[in-house]
């Protein structure tokens, strides 16, 4: 691949130095306490949480304030799972966060706990931990234990719908769950106290730190251990190739370009226009999901949102920030066109090909049909199934024999 030619990236350095200054760089495998065991190169064990990890993907950045323990991250999935940490009881992180789906969940926007819409599309928490930044375009937002409260206090919208007024009532239904007392007890040892709000955080942000997903189709052809189809790889070739453009934003073990890991000082936060919509002729994306700007209040960070990973790709539809681009091959002809033409009469339209905020690696791009299908199913070799059936991962609740 041809490092040259990435995309110029604009470092955001405002909130974002601030944030990270405030997270102490962590020393995973200091924090093993002598426990450091080499299983292979990158296997490295922290307390008694044992990281084993190909050689193609780095140890990810843990707060040093959240080692990661066996204790917690079981706790952490039962919390995840746990429709009574909503104020209303009604809904858990897993109910827009699916397994199946790759944690995400199949609509092409979210809906609360009480009802309310959403803007953006649920995101998938494959390999979550190593995401340089939160969400679709929040450059503030640099780790799983801060991203959280959104989902929990969010009110605009409402998503779990906790508040100071309903939390003491929340915690109660905590306490009462028969097997909680032990969990806690064992994910937070010596704590007279553990019932809080950051613990709860501290528990689930382990849990989805163990959400890795590197055993698809495509990592075992990788490893020497299965085979692509000829189609499959003409379309690999194409996805890393000048005319496709498409590694350039999609790159590497996360097929993403915002990556950060234990050993990463400075991380690279680079947003991107694809072109999807132009709805005033002048750029801008519709109704109050507009990108980047929201945050930067700088006019050229219009429709610029995070590149998505693309592990798990084929099981995440609806796609982009609004789900509004239903299948792969409509991800493709979009992308063939050099952005989104939405024709007179229909909502939102424009012609995003000619939005002035699109990224330069967005050209009008010579795939033909085959090309496109060739990229197409390369990926869908990124679907990873032991993942997305890890009985590790799975709501433990559904069945009688989690119970620790
Ligand atoms: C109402 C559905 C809903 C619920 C409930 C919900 N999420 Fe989300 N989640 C979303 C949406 C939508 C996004 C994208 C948000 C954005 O871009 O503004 C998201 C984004 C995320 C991200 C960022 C992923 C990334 O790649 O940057 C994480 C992490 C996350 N959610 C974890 C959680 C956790 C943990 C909980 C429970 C405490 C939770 N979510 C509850 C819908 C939900
Ligand atoms: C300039 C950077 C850039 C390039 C080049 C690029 N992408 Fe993207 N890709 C993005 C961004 C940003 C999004 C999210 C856009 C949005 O939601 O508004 C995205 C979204 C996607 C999605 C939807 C994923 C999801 O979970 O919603 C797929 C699939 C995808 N790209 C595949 C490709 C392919 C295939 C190519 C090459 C033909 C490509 N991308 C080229 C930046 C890029």
């Amino acid at each position: 691949m041809n490092a040259a030619r990435r995309p110029a990236i604009r470092r955001y350095t405002g909130v974002l130095a601030a944030a990270a200054a405030g997270i102490a760089t962590l020393a995973l495998v200091a924090c093993g306490g002598g426990g450091g065991t080499q299983v292979d190169d990158t296997s490295v064990s922290q307390g008694d949480w044992t990281w084993a990890l190909p050689l193609s993907m780095p140890l990810p950045k843990v707060p040093v304030n959240n080692p990661m323990s066996k204790a917690k991250v079981a706790l952490g999935r039962f919390l995840f799972y746990d429709r009574r940490l909503s104020g209303n009881g009604q809904q858990s992180c897993g109910d827009c966060h699916l397994q199946s789906l790759a944690f995400t969940d199949g609509r092409a926007t979210a809906i609360g706990s009480t009802g309310e819409s959403h803007p953006r599309n649920a995101q998938g928490l494959a390999n979550v931990a190593w995401n340089a930044t939160l969400t679709w375009a929040n450059p503030a937002l640099t780790d799983l234990e801060q991203q959280m409260l959104v989902p929990l206090f969010g009110t605009s919208p409402v998503e779990m719908g906790l508040t100071n007024a309903n939390l003491p009532t929340v915690l109660q239904r905590l306490r009462d769950e028969p097997r909680y007392p032990a969990m806690f007890a064992a994910a937070f040892p010596g704590e007279a106290d553990p019932w809080t709000v950051g613990n709860i955080v501290r528990a689930i942000a382990s849990f989805q730190r163990s959400l890795v997903s590197i055993d698809s189709r495509y990592d075992r052809w990788e490893r020497g251990a299965a085979t692509l189809t000829a189609a499959e790889l003409r379309g690999l070739n194409l996805f890393n190739s000048e005319r496709a453009e498409c590694f350039h934003c999609h790159v590497g073990f996360n097929f993403n370009d915002q990556v950060v890991h234990a050993g990463t000082t400075q991380p690279r936060t680079p947003f991107h226009n694809t072109g999807l919509y132009n709805v005033d002729g002048l750029g801008a994306y519709p109704g109050d999901n507009l990108g980047l700007i929201t945050m930067t209040a700088v006019a050229s960070d219009m429709g610029k949102f995070r590149a998505p990973s693309l592990r798990n790709v084929a099981v995440t539809a609806p796609y982009a920030h609004d789900g509004s681009v239903a299948t792969l091959e409509d991800v493709l002809d979009n992308y063939a066109a050099g952005g989104r033409f939405i024709a007179a009469g229909q909502p939102h339209a424009g012609d995003g090909r000619l939005n002035p905020y699109k990224s330069d690696l967005i050209p009008v791009i010579q795939l033909n049909a085959q090309d496109k299908a060739d990229i197409v199913a390369f990926l869908r070799t990124l679907t990873d199934e032991a993942f997305l059936s890890n009985p590790d991962h799975a709501n433990p609740f559904d069945s009688a024999a989690s119970a620790p």
